[in-house]
């Protein structure tokens, strides 16, 4: 039995969508494979084929990721799978680790992933390191406290992406989390949803002065029949984005017009506070959600890509461990001044010592380095590099992604 590992060629196109929506019990359609093609480079994915047949695949979608002010190369991994029969034989952790290798010579700096198996992809570097909550409410049980300047809502088809494209690249430019959504990523990403094909609603929120500030992308889910409560239907927000309070009002003040959905759900930064701008917060549950998971790829490069927003210039060295990128173990002098960090091979002893899976929610904020020293994640040796290595961390808004891949 002969196995190769190999990027997909034009010709391999068939078998990927085969295997994709096989893995992940759905059905494989001929409209999916052609958008396949449309829409995703082969050689994005990388797969294992037995005896000429292709038995497992991983993809890495090249964009890039806001922090600081500034981006960075970012590589959104997904779908990863492996046909039932060939599973827990080690194809995919070979895929993992050879992805690992090509981002690095790519130039991308970090990665991301959705899953709910954590501990297949701890063992390659990924750690939960970005956040999110869900709420999900009746509209009915909902008043909001506080009324912002009225503004018109304005349909938008697919093929208007660039009007909602305008305003979120203003949302995005200070943030921590948002990627560069190209073309496609609009078409097939948010105005439809990629594996079902289902098409989404979009609304811009208009000022009076006919500036756009804001817009929302839902779709409606039917939910099964129930003895208690009959059918219905849940409103799913895929993206919500505003750049003003009037139109962040305005937006909560249109879904709760959907007085037929039950429930209305919405994922949002850990930090918004819709719940308590409510008559009644505990008619809004607040749930946790799915934040990314994220590998630092190449801490060099990470470093040096990432905008410090501190004031005084700091050095520390931290020992990173990490057993599946060879590149990045050992000790680095990290330094932060003037707007920048830089990351330099070091040796010796070092300040701090951490896993490169508990380097990612420092780097993105998601954890400050003193909490992670305070709850063991990271061990210190040199307490006054603790503070140093707080402030070189520091973000200006906590990590959040508003798409899933
Ligand atoms: C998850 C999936 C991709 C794993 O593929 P696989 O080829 O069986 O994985 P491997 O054999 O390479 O496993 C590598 C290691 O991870 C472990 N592992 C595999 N799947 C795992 C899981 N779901 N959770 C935790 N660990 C897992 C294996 O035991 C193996 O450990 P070992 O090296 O100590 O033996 C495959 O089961 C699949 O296609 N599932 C359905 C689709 C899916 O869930 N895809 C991932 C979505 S993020």
């Amino acid at each position: 039995m002969s196995v190769e590992y190999r990027p997909l060629g034009p010709e391999d196109v068939e078998q990927a969508a085969y295997l994709e929506a096989t893995a992940f019990y759905d059905q494989p359609t001929a409209e999916r494979t052609e958008l396949m093609r449309q829409v995703i480079p082969p050689d994005w994915t990388l797969g294992a084929f037995v005896s000429g047949r292709l038995v497992a695949d991983a993809r890495v979608l090249p964009t890039a990721r806001r922090i600081n002010g500034g981006q960075l190369p970012f590589g959104c991994v997904g779908p990863v799978a492996c046909l039932a029969e060939h599973r827990r034989q080690g194809y995919v952790g070979r895929l993992m680790r050879m992805w690992l290798e090509r981002m690095r010579e790519q130039g991308t700096a970090l990665s991301g992933l959705h899953t709910p198996h954590d501990s297949l992809y701890q063992r390659f570097g990924w750690e939960r390191a970005e956040g999110r909550k869900r709420y999900t409410f009746r509209a009915k049980d909902v008043m909001i406290r506080v009324r912002g300047a009225a503004g018109a809502m304005v349909p938008v088809d697919a093929d208007g992406w660039q009007r909602l494209d305008n305003i979120y690249r203003r949302y995005a430019e200070p943030r921590n989390g948002p990627l560069e959504r190209p073309e496609p990523w609009w078409r097939h990403g948010i105005f439809r949803h990629y594996e079902s094909g289902r098409r989404q609603r979009a609304f811009v929120w208009s000022a009076a002065s006919g500036d756009d500030q804001g817009y929302i992308v839902y779709a409606s889910q039917p939910l099964g029949w129930d003895p208690d409560r009959g059918g219905g239907h849940a409103l799913v927000v895929r993206d919500m984005v505003s750049l003003t309070a009037d139109a962040y009002l305005g937006l909560w003040q249109h879904l709760l017009g959907h007085d037929l959905a039950r429930p209305i759900a919405v994922e949002v930064p850990l930090d918004d506070p819709f719940w308590q701008l409510v008559q009644d917060p505990w008619n809004v549950n607040v749930l946790r959600a799915e934040g990314a998971m994220i590998r630092v790829v190449d801490v060099e490069r990470a470093l040096a890509a990432r905008p410090y927003v501190g004031e005084r210039p700091l050095a520390f060295t931290m020992r990173v461990v990490d057993h599946s990128a060879a590149w990045n173990d050992g000790v680095w002098r990290v330094e932060a001044a003037d707007g920048r960090m830089t990351a330099e091979r070091a040796s010796g002893e070092a300040d701090l010592e951490l896993s490169v899976n508990f380097l990612a929610p420092l780097f993105t904020g998601f954890i400050r380095p003193d909490r992670a020293a305070a709850s063991g994640m990271l061990k210190v040796n040199r307490p006054a590099a603790l503070d140093q290595a707080t402030a070189a961390f520091a973000v200006t808004h906590p990590p959040f992604c508003n798409d899933l891949y």
